[in-house]
């Protein structure tokens, strides 16, 4: 989608300053050789959060819902059933060998010599198919009850009960084994079932049933999304925030994320309850559990694989100061403090350590290079900042290296943040996290925030942030583009200021459209489709513009922050040598300015803008007019040292120009 092939190509004249000074109004300065800021590598990122289905029913590629019948419910997901006049019993069991993480196993017993008898897996939210595709089963299971062989019989089907691909496993015997073979559906269709099957008078008793695409990302077995994956890649992110948010924190605390217990073998890794599944009463998804099948090995991978540096946050001892806001009393929180002297141990340790060592079986001996962690997700209040000092007073002696990012609680501004702010400055952190949701009126008022920032001091995470028009679970609240046009406005002010606001993410990241709890979000998906939003494009034309250097854009001798409805920023980029300019125009009207450029020279050209813009900003990408807002790219004819450039009414223009 976003190598759009009928981009518009539109010639735009520019025409010499003289012939139409008349009717100039807005004169914009660019002073090309004035570096200000260097622009930090890691500038924009992303935000990953296991939130709306992202993670399990999401990125993570599995397919069947309770795989191993570990939910709290162990049938959830699941139902028996009898075809063609089979019949049978269905039993859940036990074994009781207090070794094993997961002891629970079924046993379906089919009772009649015709028909069939078994179980059905509804998927999340039904399972998503290509045609010709191919998808691996795999399935542990044993007969225990002959010293004969017995047969599964595995169909896809759709909701009529048409087979859509089946197969069978042969052989089983009364071991436990793992058994794999391919489903090949003969259709596209979004909302399958899997039938796992056992005919004639038989038993199977089976433990965990999975079933993966083949084509994943990177085509690593049993990974992630390549959909997904690829429209991360595609923002080029400086680093990926992970795994949260909330879910960090937990409920409570038992219900915390616990990292160690993500790593290792993927069965091995202990399911717990996602912490978004009842939270929002008119919201509820009682089926949200983490599987931790994208554990942190995975994450570390992922920010590798899309050349973003890794940003893990951890829990410093406080529950979600939104529900129980447990606390670790002081004295026991070393465990907490170890968790993450051994995260970087497993991020980048030597091979003979034991973290390392763990994270060189996992398949990456070579160290993540790990150079950022997070100490607490939104927290706030006094108890924050005792935990945080303890935190502090170890890794800093042990790993100067290590950058730490500090809360500054949930909203971005008022006592809570006051305090914080105060504390933190007090203890030198490095990083302050900030928060905003907020309407699109907030952002476009706050794109100076950062103009009056102390320059020394903390430096500044805008770690979570996103216009609201509406609240955040409110069904009718739509990524639209007046969110998206509020959020570049502001963006313009986060660039103009990156020597204090030096890392940023939207959040959240992704959501699934028939499971989602938090609204809105950077993509949205389907079992089989994702689209990207407009704060998507917006996000990706930062990120991918820029730049190494930010150099001044003025109006009026001033930064351009809201006059007449423009904002602006302006880098360069050393690399590539160009000059990179973001306009941004908030009216509905188009307005023409004269830019004339300073201390640089280019020559005729034809540059390249690229685009979004809609004169409705209402307008959205959804699942039926997925393109309502896609990034153009107009041809833009460029002339000397000043050009006459319309700037469209709502509208985010990006114009990249070629330094001699
Ligand atoms: O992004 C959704 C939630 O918003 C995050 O989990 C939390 O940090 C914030 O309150």
């Amino acid at each position: 989608m976003l190598k759009k092939t009928s981009f518009h190509i539109v010639f735009i004249s520019l025409m010499l300053i003289n012939i139409v000074q008349a009717q100039i109004v807005n004169e914009i300065k660019v002073i090309i050789n004035k570096r200000i800021n260097p622009v930090p590598p890691s500038m924009w990122g992303i935000f990953f959060e296991d939130i709306n289905f992202a993670a399990d029913g999401g990125i993570y590629a599995e397919l069947i819902k309770n795989r191993s019948f570990s939910f709290n419910d162990p049938m959830m997901g699941w139902k028996w059933i009898k075809m063609k006049n089979g019949d049978g019993e269905g039993r859940l069991y036990n074994s009781g060998d207090i070794s094993q993480l997961n002891k629970r196993f079924v046993r379906i017993q089919s009772t009649k010599d015709k028909g069939a008898f078994g179980l059905s897996n509804e998927g999340f939210r039904g399972i998503g198919l290509k045609k010709d595709a191919e998808y691996r089963l795999s399935l542990t299971a044993r007969n225990n009850n002959s010293n004969n062989s017995t047969n599964l019989f595995i169909e896809l089907l759709d909701t009529t009960g048409l087979v859509l691909a089946e197969n069978m496993i042969t052989g089983i015997t009364k071991d436990w084994k793992q058994y794999e073979i391919i489903l090949k559906p003969s259709i596209t269709y979004a909302h399958a079932r899997l039938n796992v099957l056992v005919k004639s008078k038989d038993a199977v008793e089976i433990q965990t049933v999975s079933l993966f695409p083949v084509d994943t990302w990177k085509k690593r077995k049993n990974g992630l999304r390549s959909d997904l994956v690829q429209l991360l890649a595609d923002i080029k992110p400086g680093f990926v925030r992970f795994p949260g948010g909330c879910i960090v924190e937990g409920r409570e605390l038992a219900n915390r994320y616990q990292w160690k217990k993500t790593v290792g073998e993927t069965a091995e890794r202990e399911l717990i309850i996602n912490r978004w599944n009842t939270e929002f009463k008119h919201r509820p998804a009682p089926d949200y559990f983490q599987s931790f099948g994208l554990g942190f090995y995975e994450y570390f991978l992922l920010a590798e694989d899309i050349g973003a540096e890794p940003l893990p946050i951890l829990n410093c001892g406080m529950a979600c100061q939104y529900n129980t806001g447990e606390l670790i009393s002081l004295e026991h929180l070393e465990p907490y403090i170890q968790d993450a002297l051994d995260l970087i141990e497993f991020a980048n340790g030597s091979t003979s350590s034991k973290w390392g060592k763990l994270r060189a079986t996992m398949g990456h001996p070579k160290p993540f290079n790990l150079k950022m962690m997070g100490i607490g997700n939104e927290q706030w209040g006094s108890q924050y900042i005792e935990r945080f000092k303890l935190f502090s007073s170890i890794l800093k002696t042990k790993h100067p290296e290590i950058k730490l990012i500090t809360s500054a609680g949930p909203g971005p501004d008022g006592e809570r943040f006051t305090y914080l702010w105060d504390e933190l400055v007090k203890l030198n952190a490095d990083f302050v996290d900030e928060h905003y949701y907020q309407p699109p009126a907030w952002f476009l008022k706050n794109a100076g925030r950062y103009d009056s920032y102390p320059r020394s001091g903390p430096k500044v995470f805008a770690g979570e942030y996103a216009a609201h028009s509406k609240g955040n679970t409110d069904p009718t609240s739509r990524n639209n583009w007046e969110s998206a046009l509020a959020e570049a406005a502001f963006m313009t002010g986060l660039e103009r200021n990156c020597d204090v606001v030096q890392m940023c993410s939207y959040a959240p990241l992704l959501a699934h459209k028939d499971a989602w709890q938090w609204n809105p979000d950077l993509i949205w998906f389907d079992n089989l489709r994702a689209v990207p939003t407009p704060n998507y494009f917006v996000q990706k034309l930062f990120s991918s513009n820029k730049g190494t250097y930010t150099i001044p854009i003025l109006k009026d001798n001033s930064v351009i922050t809201g006059k007449d409805s423009i904002y602006a920023s302006a880098t360069i980029d050393e690399i590539t040598k160009d000059l990179i300019l973001k306009l941004v125009n908030v009216s509905q009207r188009a307005i023409q300015h004269k830019f004339s450029f300073t201390g640089g020279s280019f020559k005729s050209q034809i540059a390249d803008m690229e685009v979004l813009k809609n004169a409705d900003v209402t307008a959205f990408n959804s699942f039926s007019n997925p393109e309502s807002l896609y990034i153009e790219i107009q041809k833009i004819k460029v002339t000397g040292r000043s050009l006459m450039l319309t700037i469209d009414g709502n509208s985010v223009n990006v114009l990249r120009i070629k330094l001699q």
